[in-house]
């Protein structure tokens, strides 16, 4: 069991946000997953997004070396449909999971959004249907929703990934909304989604940032990031229709667009590096008001050895996107001994 701020997360493994926890029986079937210890959600904005068919993935069709590429942005569903979908499933009788594991297990919300007051709203929002009554007091799943804020989507037109720019906005305004709701309730579990960083600086760069929001509790310092996932997709990547299982045809591309975020296999040494890294960096004088972060390390993890590898570069939970794409809830037993 790994304990994140409020949150436990039992067995350590988890799925990483993505389009195949997007609605409510995706959901469902990843709560019901003994194999997990927490379910996160797509990325949710505040009203939907806008997808269309520019917006697919594709798996590569070596069987051994599980590859993805995606061009999808955010979630159609708005934050309200997830609040919604996992009150019902919190509150429902009808889970599979033993009772213990039922009285524990974690949604981790994963939301996005492109201001502060857009993103002051979704926390707030969170805050009053799921954590707490209208009169203030905890509900009893209160402990069991986090909150990770996704920086790091490299599909978006015309918008970054504000984690590659972390002193600029809109990274740091966002990153002061998470400030302060943390300080209005220090129960609160924030996480952060990180891109792929390839340069040393790059992670001293959004550290830096990050030690800035630290907060003084009862005379100790804290930090409103509970944890870092790394890491999310490697944007502008290119693969050929004739690399992927859908290699028939008359497509060149594997994506129509054609780049996209690149998963799985291909993505696995740069994850490793970025949760070795940051791992190190965390455990570091200049660091150390960031040591308690705990890493979901993600990223190529599909199989037993990927697992063993993320939690040796530092990973204390060890999450995996595309190889529950391709076979299902059940896949993560594959990440058992
Ligand atoms: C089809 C697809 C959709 C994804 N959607 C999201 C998303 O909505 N939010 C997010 O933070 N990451 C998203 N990701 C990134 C994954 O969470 C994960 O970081 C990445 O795929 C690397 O893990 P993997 O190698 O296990 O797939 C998506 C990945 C894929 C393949």
């Amino acid at each position: 069991m790994v304990k994140i701020r409020s949150i436990e997360v039992d067995p350590p493994i988890i799925n990483s946000s993505c389009a195949w926890s997007s609605d409510r029986a995706q959901l469902q079937a990843l709560y019901d997953c003994t194999y997990t210890g927490a379910v996160t959600t797509r990325t949710a904005t505040i009203g939907g997004f806008d997808e269309n068919a520019t917006h697919q993935a594709t798996f590569t069709n070596d069987e051994a070396h599980l590859t993805t590429i995606n061009s999808y942005g955010y979630s159609p569903h708005p934050l309200s449909t997830y609040l919604g979908v996992i009150t019902d499933i919190l509150s429902s009788e009808n889970s599979s999971l033993p009772l213990d594991r039922h009285a524990s297990k974690p949604f981790i919300i994963s939301i996005t959004a492109s201001d502060a007051p857009t993103l002051r709203e979704m926390v707030a929002s969170i805050q009053s249907s799921l954590r707490y009554t209208p009169d203030g007091t905890p509900t009893s799943w209160a402990y069991r929703i986090a909150i990770e804020l996704n920086t790091s989507c490299p599909n978006i037109v015309g918008k970054p990934p504000p984690a590659y720019t972390p002193s600029a906005p809109p990274l740091v305004d966002l990153l002061t909304v998470l400030q302060e709701e943390f300080n209005k309730d220090t129960s609160l579990t924030i996480g952060l989604k990180l891109p792929p960083y390839v340069y040393q600086s790059q992670f001293h760069d959004i550290l830096k940032v990050i030690a800035g929001l630290s907060v003084a509790i009862d005379d100790a310092m804290v930090n409103p990031i509970a944890f870092f996932t790394c890491t999310n997709t490697l944007g502008n990547t290119l693969l050929f229709s004739s690399q992927t299982e859908q290699s028939s045809g008359s497509k060149k591309y594997a994506l129509p667009v054609p780049l996209g975020g690149l998963a799985g296999h291909a993505l696995h040494p740069l994850a490793l590096g970025n949760v070795h890294t940051f791992s190190m960096l965390l455990q570091s004088a200049e660091f150390s008001c960031l040591k308690d972060i705990v890493i979901i390390g993600v990223g190529g993890v599909t199989d037993l050895r990927g697992a063993e590898r993320m939690r040796e570069a530092g990973a204390q939970v060890v999450g995996a996107a595309s190889l529950f794409g391709k076979y299902g809830p059940e896949a993560f037993q594959r990440l058992f001994g």
